[in-house]
């Protein structure tokens, strides 16, 4: 296993501490949750569920015989674990990276408290390195396109991929994002964007890092 892959296993493993009798445990989705889902499942007979935030998430949670909830069944979710393809100082995310943005942004906004899981390659001091994520109606591709142009992004469709609400994503490069909440809040008001994955007006609560000595939990910011 490489040193990458090993830190994103520490933080996940980490991550299990803040997991309590009885809790439903929103759970996000990429390869550094995916560690976290095998941590989990020794607890799974101690938590009453899991609300997975993509199907591939809760395949996984299932094959594992961790019992998953519809959030329609579940009122609020005391914890949510999720990764993130970049973290500023102040806990603002970008998600999205694997095209699951809408459906974490939902169960994050369900959860009283979000913990971000990360190794440090991830930590910036200004969000949009990584290209913005969109997840965007399959008719209003171009519209939305034309419309990024405007804030001076450069739109890339990442052909081939449909995420599971059936939508596609755009990525948006070069994106100035040193407002992260106000290009939030813009981005997500131009119709046909069903969901930005910029995560600053919610953001994390809390975020484990992982790094060569091992994983300690980040300060945030003063504004
Ligand atoms: C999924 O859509 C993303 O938001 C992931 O949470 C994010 O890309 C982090 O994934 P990794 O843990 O695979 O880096």
């Amino acid at each position: 296993m490489g040193d990458k892959e090993i830190k994103k296993q520490a933080v996940a493993k980490a991550a299990i501490d803040y997991i309590e009798y009885d809790d439903i445990v929103g759970v996000g989705t990429g390869s550094t949750v995916n560690y976290f889902i095998d941590y989990l499942k020794p607890l799974k007979n101690k938590i009453s569920g899991a609300v997975a935030s993509s199907i591939i998430t809760q395949k996984k949670l299932e094959a594992l015989g961790i019992r998953v909830l519809d959030l329609n069944e579940v009122s609020e979710i005391p914890i949510y674990i999720d990764g993130a393809d970049e973290v500023n100082p102040y806990f603002q995310l970008i998600k999205g990276g694997g095209g699951a943005l809408t459906r974490e942004k939902i169960v994050a906004s369900a959860s009283k408290k979000f913990i971000c899981i990360v190794d440090e390659s991830k930590l910036v001091n200004t969000l949009g390195k990584f290209p913005l994520p969109l997840e965007v109606i399959p008719m209003s591709r171009s519209f939305v396109a034309r419309e990024i142009v405007k804030y001076n992004g450069m739109p890339v469709w990442r052909e081939e991929f449909v995420t599971d609400n059936k939508n596609i994503i755009i990525d948006i490069n070069n994106l100035d994002i040193s407002e992260p909440i106000k290009t939030e809040k813009d981005l997500s008001q131009i119709p046909g964007v069903l969901t930005v994955g910029l995560f600053a007006n919610r953001g994390a609560d809390e975020v484990l890092v992982s790094n060569k000595d091992g994983v300690y939990k980040m300060e945030k910011a003063n504004k």
